[in-house]
């Protein structure tokens, strides 16, 4: 027997409901602010998500699913913000559009050690705001992640944001960290000594209590940032205060993503244990540049979905319509039933019939399991006298409806009873 790849999930259909519901909130939720759908291929090229994300990223260095054939080196995407920049300058929407919000939902992937709350194959729902370095635009992103939570009724999270500054400012910073942790690099655990040479920034995240004492003897703040950085972060956060939004400032929030600037932000469930980040974005004002475009700013989010299912109460929904079953019984009564089935279906009306040649007994027993509105009996008497036999499946109540009528019976329930 084949089983699933570990880390990846198969979506039963009693679970679709709840992706449905989340896929619906999202949507009206980004309509709100005014957010565009954009659909990218799961396929890159390899070497935008190593430009993007840089070379020395986790994803990067162990995580992609890489696909070789020939010259060709492709990657399934780990997250979309590389692919959304990638076709916001492919597709030239800087000149007809500059500045846009567009939103996406997916699959993403990435080779990662499984355990709860982290996947192979997991799924984003997310933003991108090309075209302006403009706080206003951190307040907006921020408060839209805010209030999807709200709306996917995900309480009890926490907000953490930080600014890492501009270029110029974490090269300063990352020199000053080299030079203060240097010293006791012996200390650091192994994963943080390589960290120190490839990528400096992520020993302050590490979990490792160890290590975790020896940052908090740095005493990091924000004094490293330059007089725009810093104003930018203290109009942000000012703009958050008065909307109403809570957040904690947290110097140490440092993202695996290279491409990151200033504002970042992550969002932390206290349900989810040791994956504990349900989404997390920022603004990243050097990458659409990088890849060739416009100098301009940008600022995006993620949310992963597996997780906010786990912090959600949004329970599975029955909202299909309630099925009209059609039970035919012997040959004659078949060829009538697949023709009502038909005329159902152009009506607009949910039907399905039995496949199993079952008894009319069986038959029932699985329009039951349905939870059928409506049973449709055929048989040789009813095929003689041009009628069907109509069952109301909540009243148990059964009576002859006319052949010809029976559709528009079922599209008027109320007629049942005046109407047969
Ligand atoms: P990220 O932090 O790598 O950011 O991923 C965003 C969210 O995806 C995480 O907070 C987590 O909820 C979920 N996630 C990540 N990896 C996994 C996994 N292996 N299994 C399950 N869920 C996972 C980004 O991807 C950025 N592109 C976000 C962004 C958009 N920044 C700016 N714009």
């Amino acid at each position: 027997m084949f089983r699933r790849i570990p880390g990846t999930k198969d979506i039963l259909p009693t679970e679709v409901s709840v992706w449905q519901q989340v896929e619906v909130i999202a949507r009206a939720q980004f309509k709100l602010y005014n957010y565009r759908e954009i659909h990218t291929p799961i396929v890159e090229e390899e070497a935008l998500f190593n430009r993007s994300l840089g070379n020395s990223a986790e994803i990067v260095q162990k995580q992609m699913f890489l696909i070789r054939r020939e010259q060709d080196a492709f990657a399934l995407r780990p997250e979309a913000t590389a692919s959304v920049v990638r076709a916001y300058i492919e597709n030239s929407l800087d000149k007809s559009e500059g500045f846009i919000k567009l939103f996406y939902m997916g699959p993403m992937f990435r080779y990662e050690r499984p355990q709860k709350g982290r996947l192979r194959q997991f799924h984003h729902v997310g933003c991108e705001v090309i075209g302006s370095y403009e706080p206003a635009v951190d307040i907006e992103v921020i408060s839209l992640a805010d209030s999807l939570l709200k709306a996917l009724s995900i309480n009890g999270y926490a907000i953490q944001l930080n600014s890492l500054g501009c270029q110029r400012d974490r090269e300063v910073f990352n020199a000053d960290l080299s030079s203060r942790l240097r010293e006791q690099l012996p200390r650091l655990c192994q994963d943080c000594q390589a960290r120190f040479e490839h990528n400096i920034l992520r020993i302050l995240d590490c979990k490792q209590e160890s290590c975790k004492n020896i940052i908090a003897g740095l005493k990091i703040n924000l004094d490293h940032l330059c007089g725009d950085c810093s104003a930018h972060f203290n109009a942000v956060t000012q703009g958050l205060r008065d909307i109403g939004i809570t957040f904690r400032i947290n110097p140490l929030l440092v993202r695996g993503l290279d491409y990151y600037t200033r504002t970042v932000f992550e969002i932390n469930h206290p349900q989810l244990g040791a994956q504990d980040a349900i989404g997390a974005g920022g603004r990243y004002d050097n990458l659409v540049k990088q890849l060739q475009g416009p100098d301009t700013g940008a600022m995006g989010f993620a949310f992963g979905v597996e997780r906010l299912l786990l912090a959600t109460t949004l329970a599975p929904q029955a909202t299909a319509p309630k099925v009209v079953y059609v039970i035919s019984l012997g040959e004659a009564a078949k060829k009538e039933s697949s023709s009502l089935l038909a005329r159902l279906r152009l009506a607009g009306i949910c039907c399905d019939t039995d496949y199993e040649n079952k008894s009319l007994k069986g038959a029932l027993r699985k329009a039951n399991d349905l939870e059928a509105g409506y049973v449709v009996i055929i048989g040789d008497d009813e095929l003689q006298k041009g009628v069907v036999m109509l069952k109301d499946m909540a009243t148990g109540e059964q009576k002859e409806v006319s052949r010809d009528n029976i559709v528009t019976v079922l599209q008027n329930p109320k007629l049942i009873t005046h109407n047969s």
